[in-house]
């Protein structure tokens, strides 16, 4: 309380002084970033969403409403089309400025890498993935990456041995005499099998329980782990608007998923207790497998950063690779032509299982998996949050051909599913599903299913060995292969795209 009248005056000009310098600060800052931009030679980003009246309200409805038709993707295209290449907009008092300029990835990603940070994505995905590789920058980020690197080393990727056997797990459940079949959700059984036993050294034998028709934890595991995804996704779109939505289903799935990852917390700890330093340095020379549980555990004892980190892998591993076979089996199904011309490659295999090498030479089979990771990219689009003031080399002025200002804060949001869709890049026929357009094409930066920079993915070769490896097995196995659904590809987006309506599909000798 202000008792004494002369404290009035006193309080006015502490407050005056204030106000003063927080407007020569506001001032400073202005006048900093306009010369930084001049010297880049900056001009503004033409295009604001013509509409977008009030803190960018409009984009976050028409986002969340394209999103719940599954036409996120394609309406994010349209805009494209519409205002460039790169345009503007807010997400509430944040600025956003999007883009589908490779050199505007590249530097995001790589160049400038250090400018910037995931941003508030803890917020989002933090309740399902907790502190791990996907949702930390800095020192826990390259921790959790160094961990996890180990487990990718060429002679462990090229061990094929686990993709055999859960092969004959999946032929055990698709039909053969003709009838429908959802590869899609076979696909993720396979995935979540292999990748267990790959980076945790116990597989959750998903399918082998699917075979024997025990309810499994792993197809709650999986509805869970869709939801819980979704409502990730949605938290993301509706950025800090997302207090006002409660998702008690989000919440339980959460739980659903933490429990499945909790068996595996344990063996880690198991193994910690076990371990023994000075043994494993005297036996260092055997070269061992690198399991990342091991690593993990070896590393740290605490039983939440443990989850974490195995959650984060697991959300890696299981649904990207599931993701692009299923997307490129429905493409497949609907094209028999390229189906023949898949099996011919192939046959030079004669009937046997596949070497490391022999599925690198297949090159019709890597035009069959690019062009469907350049269709449906499995993370298709995404975003970066600038620590400081930067610069984008493209996207301002009229023809959006000069750097671009990005004030620090800014959200910069890249789709790769609209870059590689860019008919400048991929001909007139980018809609297309056409592997044979692979011949001839040697993408940089505009082709980037698997991100780049220091962030790149560290699973990429397993990923594509353990499709490629599916896929020669099914074309060995299966003349026919035919669609099921009358309907086109259509969107199934959370943090990863698959299709909507999986791959349905009929398979005969
Ligand atoms: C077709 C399959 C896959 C695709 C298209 C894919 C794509 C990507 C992309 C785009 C990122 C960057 C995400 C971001 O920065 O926000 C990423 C990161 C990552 N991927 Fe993959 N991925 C695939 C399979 C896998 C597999 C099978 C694993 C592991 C078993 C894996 C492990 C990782 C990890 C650990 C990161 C984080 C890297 C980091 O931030 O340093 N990925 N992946």
């Amino acid at each position: 309380m202000l008792s004494d009248p002369l404290q009035y005056p006193v309080a006015l000009i502490a407050a005056a002084a204030l106000f003063l310098i927080y407007t020569l600060t506001i001032i400073h800052r202005k006048i900093s970033q306009y010369r930084f931009a001049r010297e880049h030679n900056c001009q503004p980003v033409h295009v604001h969403v013509p509409k977008d009246p009030f803190l960018g309200l409009d984009t976050i409805w028409d986002n969340v409403w394209a999103a719940k038709n599954h036409i996120f993707l394609a309406s994010g295209l349209g805009r494209f089309r519409r205002y460039g290449h790169t345009w503007r907009t807010r997400r509430l008092l944040t600025p956003v400025i999007v883009t589908r300029e490779p050199q505007n990835v590249k530097t995001i990603l790589s160049l400038k890498f250090k400018d910037y940070g995931l941003g508030n994505r803890i917020q989002t995905f933090g309740p399902l993935l907790g502190h791990g590789i996907f949702t930390t920058d800095g020192e826990h980020w390259a921790h959790s990456r160094a961990m996890i690197r180990p487990n990718f080393v060429k002679d462990q990727v090229a061990h094929l041995d686990i993709f055999e056997e859960l092969m004959s797990d999946l032929l055990a459940l698709i039909p053969t005499d003709g009838s429908a079949v959802d590869l899609q959700e076979l696909f993720f059984g396979y995935t979540i099998d292999s990748a267990t036993e790959f980076l945790f050294g116990h597989s959750v034998q998903s399918l082998k329980k699917r075979i024997s028709g025990v309810q499994t934890d792993e197809k709650d595991f999986a509805t869970a782990f869709n939801y819980a995804q979704e409502a990730i996704a949605w938290h993301t779109r509706v950025g800090p608007l997302r207090v006002f939505f409660r998702d008690p289903k989000a919440q339980e799935s959460i739980k659903v998923c933490h429990d499945l990852v909790e068996q595996f917390v344990e063996k880690a700890l198991k193994y910690r207790a076990n371990y023994d330093e000075e043994k494993a340095g005297a036996d260092g020379d055997k070269k061992q497998k690198y399991l990342f549980l091991q690593g993990l555990a070896e590393q740290t004892g605490d039983r939440r950063r443990i989850r974490d980190e195995l959650m984060n892998v697991l959300l890696a591993g299981r649904d990207t690779t599931a993701s692009l076979l299923s997307n490129m089996f429905f493409m497949l199904a609907k094209n028999p032509r390229i189906w023949s011309k898949l099996r011919e490659e192939v046959a030079s295999l004669e009937g046997r299982a596949p070497t490391y090498e022999q599925l690198r030479n297949l090159t019709y089979l890597k035009y069959c998996m690019n062009e469907s990771l350049r269709l449906h990219p499995v993370v298709p689009s995404n975003a970066r949050f600038a620590l400081t003031d930067t610069v984008l080399p493209v996207g301002g002025g009229p023809d959006g051909k000069s750097p671009v200002f990005v004030p620090k804060d800014t959200i910069v949001s890249y789709s790769v599913y609209s870059m590689h869709r860019r008919e400048d890049f991929y001909g007139p026929d980018a809609e297309e599903y056409r592997p044979e357009r692979w011949a001839d094409l040697r993408p940089g930066w505009e082709y980037l299913p698997f991100n780049g920079g220091p962030r790149i993915c560290v699973g990429q070769q397993y990923a594509l060995t353990e499709a490629a490896y599916v896929t020669v097995r099914l074309a060995q196995q299966f003349s026919v292969l035919e669609s099921r659904d009358p309907g086109p590809w259509e969107e199934s987006l959370t943090l990863t795209l698959c299709s909507r309506n999986g791959a349905r599909v009929s398979l005969r000798h």
